[in-house]
């Protein structure tokens, strides 16, 4: 890329769970002044974009996903006021902020819906989703809600069906209207002239559904005890075409205030998602998350796969945007096994493309068991025993050993991790070799290296438990090592440098020849004196063993990877 890249397609973002991050009024729940508070930690871990799921007044049936209000806060997070300060103080930091946009629905309690419903003849009626009962009773089509059971809900007084892709308190926009269309807009010049960087859209797959409300077909691979979504295939419930037009339109909306982003919330296969950018001519959103390797299984050649797949679909000139974790999506360091952390935590500040860190992830926070009676999430109430439940990943903040992890004064609102008083933020930033610290060393690494941070993306080796890619910008390249694994590895390099290694025990270590990887290790090195150095060939590798890989790039500098023996 020639051109000087833009701070989202630099930075790192960031995404602070409001409830859960820092309680500065002893009230068990986090909010504003506690957020404001934390971004000294945010400059310290180096990243760039703070992402705010949402602090707008809620009933807080899903979390404040919900929305009563779009243009105020709730008290339980703070005023107006504090949502300035919050702003004020986080662009004197140099940090940007983009808040969590919720276009696809509203709180049941939104004044909009409680006019719709009031009768079919009310104004805002149509700024909802109204459909007749089907011929024979029932809703108007077989359309699942995301949370469980049919995405309608009758309303008796009107006598009519409304749709829902979420909750039945959640009752979806009709984005076909002009007038919901200028709302929104509104909604989002409220928030830019307060100073926001951009948004988050929330579900934004989800915003157009077929005019007709036909029937979605049933999926003939859903197995039961599957997610009950997945048994239709929502080809007229979601990612309709008319989606494309809107989100131009929300750009040049966002764009009118300058350097202002849209990141979209988008659960689709890849060669779907790439649709989101836009067209040159017509672009829509600047950093569709792609949430791939949420779902990869951890192994080195699945996750190159995903990566390799992902890289070959983003549009010239347009900026991929990794994801690993989220407060919908299970733990990291559960996911991938604590282990293999800090692997990931490589893989995603090295890839080609905007990363986003979920609060706790940087301290290895782990899924937190949630008694059944404790359970807030109402995903996991519609479906319970099939592990959808989001508590376990929303769990308070670990600052430090003291009582309530230094999250708040009293009980909070969710139960804290049971080894809080080992793994938290104090600790972590003693230790030397910590995962929070190795976090910050390699943002600090991305910043400082065009090559990693703007660098095209290579795949140069691919094994069972190994995965090596390049990044590289002009002459300056950088190789990733990663090691999927518990066994160490050989590999032969001319000559190279050890910038970072996820242990942080091998800082600029240089090496000739051959250097090993250990188990669940990955490294950052920068090649050197490339093509001068003689090739070191397998056969002179002295423990050399059998080699389980796919030796993939005749031109890179890793003439053979290759598993030691015993
Ligand atoms: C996606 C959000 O990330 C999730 O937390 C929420 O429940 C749904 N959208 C509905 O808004």
């Amino acid at each position: 890329m020639a051109r000087e890249l833009l701070w989202w397609e630099k930075g790192v973002i960031y995404q602070v769970y409001p409830r859960s991050f820092q309680d500065s009024d002893g009230d068990g729940v986090g909010d504003l002044r506690g957020i404001t508070d934390r971004l000294d930690y945010l400059l310290w871990l180096s990243v760039d974009i703070l992402w705010l799921s949402p602090v707008f007044p809620s009933p807080m049936v899903d979390g404040g996903y919900d929305v009563r209000d779009y243009t105020d806060i709730d008290p339980r997070f703070g005023t107006l006021a504090d949502f300035d300060a919050l702003v004020t103080k986080a662009h004197r930091l140099g940090l940007k902020v983009l808040l969590d946009f919720v276009p696809n629905h509203t709180s049941e309690q939104h004044p909009w819906f409680c006019e719709a419903r009031a009768s079919r003849t009310n104004p805002r009626r149509h700024w909802y989703l109204w459909g007749d009962p089907a011929p024979g009773g029932g809703p108007p089509n077989n359309w699942i809600s995301h949370f469980g059971g049919p995405a309608w809900t009758f309303d008796p007084q009107t006598g009519q069906y409304y749709g829902h892709s979420y909750l039945k308190e959640q009752p979806d926009l009709n984005w076909r209207n002009p007038e919901v269309q200028e709302a929104m807009h509104e909604v989002l010049r409220f928030w830019l002239q307060r100073g926001a960087d951009g948004f988050r859209l929330d579900a934004i797959w989800n915003l157009i559904k077929d005019g007709q409300f036909r029937d979605n077909p049933p999926n003939p691979e859903y197995k039961s005890g599957e997610w009950p979504y997945k048994a239709l295939i929502p080809r007229y419930s979601c990612d309709r075409p008319e989606i494309h037009p809107i989100l131009h339109r929300m750009r040049q909306v966002v764009e009118a205030y300058g350097e202002k982003i849209l990141v979209g919330e988008i659960y689709l296969p890849p060669e779907r998602l790439v649709t989101y950018y836009g067209s040159a001519e017509k672009p829509e959103l600047h950093l569709p998350h792609n949430f791939e390797l949420l779902f990869t299984p951890w192994r080195a050649e699945t996750v190159a796969a995903t990566v390799e797949r992902l890289a070959g679909l983003v549009p010239p000139g347009r900026w991929p945007a990794w994801v690993l974790g989220n407060h919908d999506r299970p733990r990291l360091a559960s996911r991938v096994a604590p282990d293999q952390a800090r692997v990931a935590a490589m893989l995603l500040l090295t890839l080609r493309g905007t990363p986003t860190i979920y609060n706790g992830d940087e301290i290895g926070m782990e899924n937190v068991p949630i008694p059944q009676e404790q359970s807030q999430d109402p995903w996991e109430k519609n479906t319970p025993g099939l592990g959808l439940g989001r508590d376990r990943v929303r769990t308070p903040m670990q600052w430090n050993a003291a009582r309530h992890a230094g999250f708040t004064t009293t009980i909070p609102w969710l139960p804290l991790a049971g080894d809080y008083r080992e793994r938290n933020v104090a600790a972590q930033m003693r230790a030397g070799d910590s995962l929070l610290n190795l976090y910050r060393a390699l943002i600090q690494l991305r910043r400082c290296e065009p090559a990693l941070h703007k660098g095209a993306y290579e795949t140069v080796a691919v094994t069972k438990s190994l995965y090596a890619f390049r990044r590289r910008h002009g002459a300056e390249e950088i190789l990733l090592i990663l090691n999927f694994g518990p066994d160490p590895f050989d590999f032969a390099l001319d000559k190279g440098r050890i910038l970072l290694s996820s242990h942080l025990d091998r800082g600029q270590e240089s090496f000739c020849g051959q250097a090993r990887l250990r188990g669940n290790e990955g490294v950052v090195i920068r090649p050197e004196e490339y093509g001068e150095t003689k090739v070191q060939c397998h056969s002179e590798m002295t423990r050399a063993a059998v080699s389980d890989s796919r030796h993939r790039c005749g031109r890179c500098r890793i003439r053979r990877i290759t598993a030691l023996g015993g």
